[in-house]
């Protein structure tokens, strides 16, 4: 593309929880973009969607709406089993797509839109990881990346969720949940992760009967490094989102300023814990929209790209594994071409 676009114009694919919050985000508070399609298998939500969008229609196919001629660029927010079909059409038409996460299910596809966009000689896949857009995870890799904390030696994550839908089961807190710390970890210490083990503590009441909430994981990288993660999704509490790097100069907290306010009345601690991921990630979000918008516009993306993606799909699948299996699991990747 020689001349950047003045306006992307943009197809949502999946309504629901996170596309219905893209593209409103997209529709008003984006710079150089109009929606144009959505689409949602779900008619009726598509519907109430667009209505809300000034000059938004409804195509109800997603490889239609992919391919329509008022689209520029795609957004999918749809369930993970439908990214493949659908960011492979992205490709196949050449334009630029922001696919939340995961790319896809598993590691053959994922790493098979690897290989497709290499064929295409471009990079228009980008995948939501949207912590890497976050303030504080920004300047957590920049202190890292400057020496400030020495060698970093250990990650201790901590992901706590108020609660999930029942069906939310020990494997999905890894491919849905842990999958953000999985990427977290390879930003922050810029390597990728070669193993997975999996504690299983007593589970909570709250969680139903066979499920393993809350678990750690513990990640290992290829220097040597170690990563925990505490995922616990039915806290009853609130959305709290933790990380500290231990390094051998010292150490670094971020997700407590942004989230725990100090009131020190009565000589106590208190404050408020965001509600949900929205609340907490909201700029993180509308920096990832407007930096992928501006990038689109130039027939390309900016952030992390396909790799990223079918590197976090192999690491959770060896951490559903060693859910299943107590061991601790090899991650399957291949060399990176
Ligand atoms: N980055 C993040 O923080 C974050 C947070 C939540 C969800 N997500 C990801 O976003 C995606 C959607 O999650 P959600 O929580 O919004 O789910 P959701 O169930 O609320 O919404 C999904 C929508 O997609 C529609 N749909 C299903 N299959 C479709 C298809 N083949 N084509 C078109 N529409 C289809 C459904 O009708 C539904 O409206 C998932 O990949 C999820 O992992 C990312």
């Amino acid at each position: 593309m020689s001349e950047p676009l003045a306006d992307l114009r943009v197809a949502v694919l999946g309504v629901g929880l996170m596309g219905s919050y893209h593209a409103q985000a997209l529709a008003t508070r984006v710079k150089g973009v109009t929606v144009t399609v959505i689409n949602d298998f779900f008619e009726p939500k598509a519907q109430e969607v667009a209505a809300a969008i000034p000059g938004a229609r409804v195509v109800t196919d997603p490889i239609e709406a992919i391919n329509a001629e008022d689209v520029d660029a795609v957004v999918i927010a749809t369930p993970g089993k439908a990214h493949e079909d659908q960011v492979r059409a992205c490709l196949q038409r050449g334009i630029p797509v922001l696919c939340e996460k995961p790319l896809t299910t598993d590691i053959a596809s994922a790493y098979q839109l690897v290989q497709d966009e290499l064929a295409t000689g471009r990079t228009l896949i980008q995948v939501g990881f949207m912590r890497r857009f976050d303030a504080e995870y920004v300047q957590l890799r920049e202190l890292i990346a400057s020496g400030g904390l020495g060698n970093p030696l250990i990650v201790h994550c901590t992901h706590r969720n108020p609660d999930v839908p029942p069906h939310f089961d020990s494997e999905m807190m890894i491919r849905d949940s842990v999958v953000h710390e999985v990427d977290a970890v390879r930003f922050l210490l810029d390597e990728e992760i070669t193993a997975v083990s999996v504690l299983k503590p007593t589970p909570t009441s709250s969680a139903p009967a066979g499920f393993h909430d809350p678990m750690i994981v513990i990640l290992e990288t290829e220097s040597g490094r170690i990563a925990t993660d505490e995922i616990f999704v039915r806290t009853g509490v609130a959305y709290e989102v933790r990380t500290e790097v231990v390094g051998e100069k010292g150490t670094a907290t971020i997700g407590l300023d942004q989230n725990l306010i100090r009131t020190g009345t009565d000589g106590r601690w208190g404050g408020q814990i965001s509600p949900g991921f929205v609340q907490r990630f909201d700029g993180a979000y509308h920096t990832e929209l407007q930096r992928w918008a501006d990038a689109a516009r130039r027939g390309t993306v900016d952030g992390p790209g396909a790799w990223d993606g079918y590197a976090a799909v192999a690491v959770c699948e060896a951490g559903a594994e060693a859910v299943r299996t107590g061991q601790r699991v090899e991650v399957a990747m291949a060399k990176r071409s």
